[in-house]
């Protein structure tokens, strides 16, 4: 989005889908009701609606006396796009450092225009709301079902999202335009004031009280999949600004994922470094024990490199010039692992007095814990 520079200007955005029998109307009713000193662009943004109202902007455009402060602009849009996406063409095309949001159908009345974009331009607020939910703000007309739906959906949105704003379901807005600067709006379904809420941060918001009449003409376009795309929406926007967390998340259960191979491998290095020392004192040969078992040794240091290097760690770098030097880290540590386990093991028994049993488990523990850290962190180095 372009960074706006402040200007005179407001823009208000008018989503249109069939309202062939209120566009002309409420394009007037705006301009009568226009803040003074201002000049506003209205931009109709329609969906190609199959009544025409597109084309009847269109038409009327051509006949209209061309005034100053006061233009009007279609933007025709192929298919049903939905509210959200709308609104959002719609902005992206403003030109006023102020742009206000509102139906097409007069359940928003024009009357408030003045009061909103007063709330920005002198009160310098972020976000106006058009309020239904506080003192003096009241809803004409409604189902009972139909307010039901709100209020539960607006319950939703201030405890999931933490939203403090009385009304973010509103579809009657103003705001100003650079608050969206290097946002990336979803715009799904009909919420888009309620994901400018979540999104923008250090904003200050006001509401302001009006009465939403229920319209008179045409048909509200809330079916089924908007309901359903509100709840998509307040999904994404829970858990938006949560990258960190599920950064933070994933990196643990990595860490976990990897010490499961590493242990394995150890598991593995002790099956051979029991065996090939069998193998060398007395089975293929007669070697001294304690020179077979060094063999063992360093056959299961080779085996669980080799595993460790191209299974456990081999999502990092794999460089051949490096594995000499890495294979020289990890009998390091895995030599010192060995000396930390004797070294508390004979402590753990002679000068704290604890079980052999038990020293063995806590000493094991620590040098296989210490071995996994330590060759994670400089052995095989991300
Ligand atoms: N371009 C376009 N595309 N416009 C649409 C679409 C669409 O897919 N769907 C609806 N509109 C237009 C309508 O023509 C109307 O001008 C406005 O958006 C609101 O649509 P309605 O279907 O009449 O909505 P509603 O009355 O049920 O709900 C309205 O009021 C609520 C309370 O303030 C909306 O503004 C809601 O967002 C709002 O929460």
């Amino acid at each position: 989005m372009l960074v706006e520079k402040p200007n005179n200007q407001i823009s208000i955005i008018i989503p249109t889908y069939n309202e062939s029998q209120n566009i002309l109307n409420i394009l007037k009713s705006i301009k009568e009701n226009l803040p003074k000193n201002i000049s506003a662009q209205a931009i109709v943004v329609d969906d190609n609606s199959p009544d025409g109202t597109g084309k009847i902007v269109d038409d009327y455009l051509k006949n209209l006396k061309k005034i100053t402060n006061y233009t009007i602009e279609v933007i025709h849009r192929k298919t049903k796009d939905g509210l959200g996406s709308a609104i959002l063409k719609g902005i992206q095309q403003a030109t006023g450092d102020t742009i206000v949001v509102m139906d097409s159908d007069f359940s928003h009345p024009p009357q408030i225009i003045p009061k909103l974009v007063e709330s920005i331009k002198k009160y310098q607020y972020d976000i106006a709301v058009a309020s239904r939910y506080i003192k003096g703000g009241k809803i004409e007309n409604w189902s009972a079902k139909r307010k039901l739906i709100s209020k539960f959906a607006t319950l939703i949105a201030k405890k999931g999202l933490g939203i403090n704003t009385k009304d973010p379901m509103s579809g009657f807005f103003a705001f100003k335009k650079n608050i969206l600067n290097g946002l990336n709006i979803d715009a799904i379904g009909y919420k888009i004031l309620l994901e400018i809420l979540v999104k923008t941060k250090n904003v200050s918001i006001t509401e302001i009280p009006y009465t939403f009449q229920d319209r008179e003409l045409g048909s509200s376009k809330l079916s089924m999949k908007t309901v359903f795309d509100y709840y998509k929406s307040v999904w994404k926007l829970y858990r938006y600004g949560k990258p960190e967390e599920e950064k933070e998340k994933r990196k643990s259960v990595k860490f976990l994922y990897k010490a499961a191979r590493f242990y394995t491998v150890g598991a593995s290095g002790f099956v051979v470094n029991y065996l090939i020392s069998l193998l060398f004192a007395g089975g293929i040969s007669d070697m001294w024990y304690l020179h077979a078992n060094v063999i063992g040794i360093i056959a299961s240091i080779s085996t669980n490199f080799i595993l460790n290097k191209a299974w456990t760690f081999g999502d990092r770098d794999f460089r051949i010039k490096k594995t000499m030097s890495q294979y020289g880290k990890f009998a390091l540590f895995s030599s010192l692992g060995a000396l930390v386990q004797l070294g508390m093991v004979y402590f753990l028994v002679d000068s704290a007095e604890i079980s052999y049993p038990l020293a063995l488990i806590l000493a094991v523990a620590t040098a296989a814990f210490g071995n996994f850290v330590l060759n994670k962190k400089f052995t095989f180095k991300e």
